[in-house]
């Protein structure tokens, strides 16, 4: 009896299926077999009129077909979904790509290039060599390999997009020391560019996606008087005026002693205005000296070697060297906005 009713339920559900075109068809299936009054579900409600000794073989049979229907409506979802957007792919207007453009204009490179160009330009030529770097990394690269373990609290600080294979996007360029480490040993001189993510919510001072660049150096001695020297130096070439700075105690895992730098700021010269709230200082890039624990990850000997390293905002540098306010039109592929670096 129970036998013949589930076969019956199983053709009429093939028949179903196999009629159904779009999302809704489903659906009504969905409630006619699975609802709440649902065929199957009132195979459950006969049980109690079971006798005892057959409850179990009866509502193991009721679970195989209520398994049965649930799998079989899943796979004609994903069917009718994959179906649709074959459709929709045929039917979209083919784009040729070997048409010619219709573009007079001349094209440029965005602010943010700009600048990391001429702050690598002034790296190398102090000896530095300029590295690429993946955007997706592993927890390891970003968090451990710097000192950050797991559940440490420093990770609230960089809100992180995850993927579903358990690596993320970078949140910063820190991530790149370790493999850089790796690759060249000491001594070393490195500055490493790149886009990093974090899940903020953007408004005219933030965004999900900007630039830093990352620099280190490693040898016999290195102080922070090497690191105050060579910001000195970059920062003048790139501000094109002698720029003064300033070092703060900052906190970051992977360097100690950790600091803020400060520039004197660009529009007062040190005197005290609206851009600087008035402290004459303008916060520009965390650095410090490389923690032991990050050049052992790295397998640096750190009883012959130390180092420094800092992670300079590009984006930011990019928004102060050319006085752009809103963030986010960095990022906006807006053309009125970046044709204007067309010159520079
Ligand atoms: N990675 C840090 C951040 O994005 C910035 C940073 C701080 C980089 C100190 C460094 C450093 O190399 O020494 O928040």
């Amino acid at each position: 009896m129970l036998e013949e009713k589930i076969s019956g339920i199983r053709a009429q559900l093939d028949a179903a299926i196999a009629e159904a075109k779009n999302p809704s068809d489903i659906e009504a299936i969905r409630v006619q077999y699975l609802g709440k009054k649902g065929l199957v579900t009132d195979l459950m409600k006969e049980l109690k009129d079971v006798p005892n000794d057959q409850k179990k073989e009866y509502g193991q049979k009721i679970n195989v077909i209520k398994k049965e229907a649930e799998d079989k409506i899943k796979e004609a979802i994903a069917a009718i979904a994959k179906k649709a957007e074959e459709e929709l792919v045929n039917s979209a207007e083919q784009y040729d790509i070997t048409m010619p453009v219709d573009f007079t204009g001349e094209g440029s490179y965005h602010p943010i290039t700009l600048v990391q160009r001429e702050v690598e330009e002034v790296f190398a030529s102090m000896g530095f060599t300029i590295e690429d770097y993946l955007e997706i990394v592993d927890d390891y690269k970003c968090f451990e390999a710097l000192n950050i373990p797991k559940h440490h609290p420093a990770r609230d600080m960089q809100d992180t997009y995850y993927l579903d294979n358990g690596q993320l996007l970078k949140t910063h360029t820190s991530a790149a020391q370790n493999a850089i480490m790796r690759k060249y040993g000491a001594p070393l001189r490195a500055v490493f560019p790149g886009r990093c993510f974090r899940n903020e919510n953007t408004d005219a001072c933030h965004e999900n996606t900007f630039f830093q660049m990352e620099g280190m150096m490693i040898d016999e001695n290195i102080s922070i008087s090497n690191l105050i020297y060579f910001m000195k130096t970059m920062l003048s070439e790139v501000f094109k005026q002698d720029i003064k700075v300033r070092l703060r105690p900052g906190f970051f895992p992977f360097v100690e002693p950790g600091f803020e730098l400060d520039i004197s700021c660009l529009i007062c010269g040190g005197e005290g205005c609206p851009s600087c709230k008035n402290s004459g200082w303008l916060e520009l890039c965390p650095c410090g000296m490389i923690h032991p624990n990050v050049l052992k990850a790295g397998g640096i000997d750190t009883d012959k070697y130390t180092g420094f390293a800092f992670g300079l905002g590009l984006t930011r540098l990019a928004m102060m060297r050319y006085g752009i306010k809103d963030i986010r039109d960095l990022n906006s592929g807006n053309l009125k906005v970046l044709d204007q670096f067309k010159n520079i």
